[in-house]
């Protein structure tokens, strides 16, 4: 990025992913202004991100699920109230001439609201207890007990939640037309959209870690030690 005679306004349309930056530091993105005082940051925003290196089929179940937690259980904490914002900002502006943002706005506060409970579930029960049973299978303790039974029965709760979050995802992109916005639309509109299939993309990744790798390993483990 270098060319400093682009205003604000222009960058913010070219790449909505410098949105954040510029709310970061309290600049007027809609209106220009100049961008000398922010370009580290901007790189730092537009730089792709680190490669996952991490083979989860044989990192330990305890790494992998606080993996999941630092990373995909915190994006969803720090950006649904940010996208709910810009939400309410398109909805205001824009939301009686275009009929599918206050649409899109309901089913976005209804994930949120699904996935910060649902990620709860895990933090406090699911996930300490599969880093239990990890502990017992090492050889540490007594095995571990719960009020649920199998291991089977919390995690086909989840992965129910993880589909009912899908779907409605899903209906958000339908609705958005895969997120892409109007001709001409403002960079608030831009960035809105781009957020929304950031975030699609994480929870794609997350549900992803959980379902296929995290889930079916506690239940192999769960079954082993259950034949000690
Ligand atoms: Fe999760
Ligand atoms: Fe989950």
């Amino acid at each position: 990025m270098t060319a400093t005679n682009q205003t604000v306004r222009d960058i913010a349309t070219e790449n909505p992913a410098t949105v954040r930056v510029f709310e970061k530091y309290g600049i007027e993105y809609c209106c220009g202004g100049n961008v000398d005082e922010v370009i580290a940051s901007l790189e730092a925003a537009t730089a792709p991100l680190a490669s996952e290196e991490k083979n989860w089929a044989t990192e330990s179940l305890a790494y992998l699920a606080a993996h999941i937690v630092d990373t995909h259980h915190a994006y969803v904490s720090h950006e649904m109230p940010r996208l709910n914002e810009l939400a309410g900002k398109v909805v205001s502006r824009h939301g009686d001439t275009r009929e599918e943002l206050p649409a899109i706005q309901s089913k976005l506060a209804e994930l949120g609201e699904e996935l910060i409970a649902h990620q709860g579930k895990e933090e406090v029960v699911l996930f300490p207890y599969i880093g239990k049973l990890e502990r017992f299978a090492a050889g540490d303790g007594t095995m571990p007990r719960n009020c649920f039974g199998s291991i089977t029965h919390p995690i086909e709760m989840m992965t129910r939640d993880h589909d009912f979050a899908g779907n409605l995802m899903e209906e958000i992109r339908t609705l958005s037309q895969d997120y892409t916005p109007p001709d001409g639309a403002c960079p608030t509109f831009r960035a809105f959209y781009e957020g929304l299939r950031e975030f699609e993309q994480d929870l794609h990744q997350h549900i992803q870690l959980e379902n296929n790798i995290l889930f079916p390993r506690a239940v192999e483990l769960e079954a082993s030690l259950s034949h000690r």
